[in-house]
């Protein structure tokens, strides 16, 4: 089976209506830090950078008179349960590998705990902790940084680069599948 590429599930139109809102920038940075944290941990690395690349997909941006107001957000905010739909439904149509869609739909579910009444520290498998720890580090106080900006040329350039760091991954893994 063809591998579904970074660049495929970026270009889908799903995947551009709903990562603008949670920023391109973030998106992408944090694909390219679960790749590496992937690798180091023994994780399928195209599992990490999909549910990276597609964590936030479930976000919105919550206004009041014309301002962010991070508070009211956090209060009613259910992203990661409609970004974890989300990613399944686009990478379903783009023909993915349906355990790797379910599989990518999890880590998107759980790569926060801030919507549930229980932590879920040490409960999650060592995919869900790649993609959360990965999260973490691009994340700045107040959700600033859903607001940093990248062309979508400069994500498309990074993109095709992580995917041939992937298939790379692949190759040198099990020289005989290629
Ligand atoms: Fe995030």
């Amino acid at each position: 089976m063809t591998r579904v590429t970074l660049v495929d599930v970026f270009k889908h139109r799903i995947t551009q209506k709903y990562l603008q809102r949670s920023g391109i920038h973030h998106a992408v940075t944090v694909a390219g830090y679960a790749f590496d944290m992937a690798v180091e941990k023994g994780v399928d690395p195209d599992l990490a950078a999909k549910s990276a690349l597609l964590h936030d997909m479930g976000h919105y941006e919550w206004y009041r008179d014309g301002k962010w107001d991070y508070d009211e957000y956090r209060r009613h905010d259910i992203h990661a349960i409609k970004g974890a739909e989300r990613a399944h439904k686009l990478l379903i149509r783009l023909g993915e590998d349906r355990l790797t869609a379910k599989e990518v739909s999890v880590a998107v579910l759980l790569h926060t705990d801030s919507y549930l009444p229980f932590g879920l520290d040490e409960k999650r498998t060592s995919l869900q902790q790649v993609v959360a720890k990965a999260d973490e580090k691009d994340e700045q106080p107040m959700g600033l940084h859903h607001y940093k900006e990248m062309d979508k040329s400069e994500a498309l350039k990074r993109l095709h680069e992580l995917d041939q760091k992937i298939e790379a991954f692949f190759d040198e893994r099990d020289p005989e599948s290629v």
